[in-house]
């Protein structure tokens, strides 16, 4: 066993030892006196800010339970959850049969890491593979962590198979991207503040316009081995790309042997009205990224989609996570499929999206704030015209009205309620847009 150095006595190891004798943990004692939740919202906020990091700017309300498409507060007021997690809870607040799968899975085993077989996995592998139509898929958590995944598979494919120089294939990435929060990914980013302060970045990355033909093709050379893109882009606004783009780009993808990367990790799983976006244009990608809505509500799963050309490349210890494709999220993911499929989810996307966003129109039509209402499916943003301040102050105005949604890029407000979603409540909330808006 290493014997434990002394430390030195100089200024330096002095402070560090003096910062390590501050931060040293004492007994935890909050723990055994008040178990549970704060005790009122006040007490909630303070303590996440006291605690947390300052890296989110939460809406003032603190939330305590949720159900459907509902949430309550500590007071007990309701709202409606229009943003339901960026579009995570496709399935509403703790879907029954989600939760049930969660909890009956929960009760026999949660984790195993990937170094054995587990008898849940196959059969939710299955189920993806019928879901999305290709034929392997490589389970992952997070949305950021697929797209990375998708990331080094487009790199490892356009070296092996596609025969570009080691260390040289590029991936084109499109202005306005939104694509998670690693250090490659944010690297490039075009929003400056995802990026200021996080440098040095990962090369091997081209930025262009989005929704421009013409850029991308001048754009792809060589060494282009990708084209990394968000079939509507979320985060930049609910951003529609223009009819044709994205047949075309597939076009041009294939015409020359790049990989079409779609990531659908906002836009999967029926948001826009198909299970996939890109089926509004035909263009099957060769990598689809996915995740959000793929863990029910309840736990984190992403994976990358493809056929054997591309997932091919995998060998064992090329690639993994600890707890990727573990039985809890397979038990989940599984469900999460099944619930679609059964309660028509993404039908009712396309009925129902199509149906608010003509109510919104209609009632926003003459409003002096918005300068346009877009969307596909339950997927709908609402621009609002700089003259008239920014999306926060209308968010938080929606919020006192009983309303959840969230600003995006400033001048947008962006609504992906659960799936499940009635009428009656899309009816509620055009009432409730029109008051704030109107
Ligand atoms: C299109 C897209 N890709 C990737 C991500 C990152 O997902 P996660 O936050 O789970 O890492 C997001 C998150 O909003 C997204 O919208």
């Amino acid at each position: 066993m290493a014997t434990r150095r002394r430390p030195s006595s100089s200024a330096g190891a002095r402070s560090a030892t003096a910062t390590a004798r501050s931060a040293r943990p004492r007994r935890i004692q909050t723990l055994a006196q008040a178990p549970g939740p704060a005790r009122s919202a006040a007490e909630a906020i303070e303590l996440a800010n006291r605690y947390g990091a300052n890296n989110y700017k939460p809406l003032p309300v603190v939330i305590e339970r949720g159900e459907g498409a509902w949430v309550w507060d500590m007071d007990g007021k309701r709202y409606l959850d229009m943003l339901a997690a960026y579009s995570a809870l496709i399935h509403g607040h703790r879907h029954p049969r989600v939760v049930a799968a969660l909890v009956e899975q929960a009760g026999r085993v949660t984790l195993t890491s990937r170094a054995y077989h587990v008898d849940v996995l196959g059969p939710f592998l299955r189920d993806l593979a019928e879901a999305t139509g290709f034929a392997k898929s490589l389970l992952m958590n997070t949305g950021a962590e697929a797209v990375e995944t998708a990331i080094k598979a487009a790199r490892k494919w356009g070296h092996t198979v596609k025969g570009v120089p080691a260390d040289r294939g590029e991936i084109l990435v499109c202005e306005g991207n939104f694509h998670g929060r690693t250090t490659t990914i944010v690297g490039f980013s075009s929003e400056e503040k995802y990026r200021e302060g996080f440098g040095p970045f990962t090369p091997g990355f081209r930025r262009i316009p989005y929704g421009d033909l013409d850029a991308l093709r001048a754009a792809i050379g060589p060494e282009t081995i990708a084209f990394l893109v968000e079939p509507i882009q979320g985060e930049a606004g609910v951003v529609i790309p223009p009819e044709g783009y994205l047949r075309e780009a597939r076009r041009l993808c294939t015409e020359n042997r790049v990989l079409l990367v779609a990531d659908e990790v906002q836009t999967g799983f029926g948001r826009t009205g198909k299970w996939f976006a890109w089926q509004h244009e035909d263009a099957r990608p060769d990598i689809l990224v996915v995740g959000k809505a793929l863990g029910g509500g309840v736990y984190p799963v992403s994976a990358i989609c493809a056929d054997d050309p591309v997932m091919g490349i995998f060998r064992p210890g090329d690639h993994g996570s600890t707890f990727g494709g573990n039985p809890l999220a397979a038990a989940v993911g599984r469900a999460a499929l099944l619930v679609l499929r059964d309660e028509k989810l993404v039908e009712r996307s396309a009925t129902e999206g199509a149906w608010f966003l003509g109510e919104l129109r209609r009632a926003l039509a003459g409003s002096p704030h918005v300068r346009e209402v877009r969307g596909r499916g339950l997927f709908v943003g609402i621009e609002i015209r700089k003259e008239s301040g920014t999306a926060r102050a209308y968010a938080e105005k929606l919020m006192a009205a009983g309303l959840l949604t969230k600003d995006t890029h400033d001048q947008v407000l962006r609504f992906a309620p659960p799936l499940t979603i009635s009428r009656k409540d899309l009816g509620w909330a055009v009432e409730r847009v029109a008051g704030a808006l109107a």
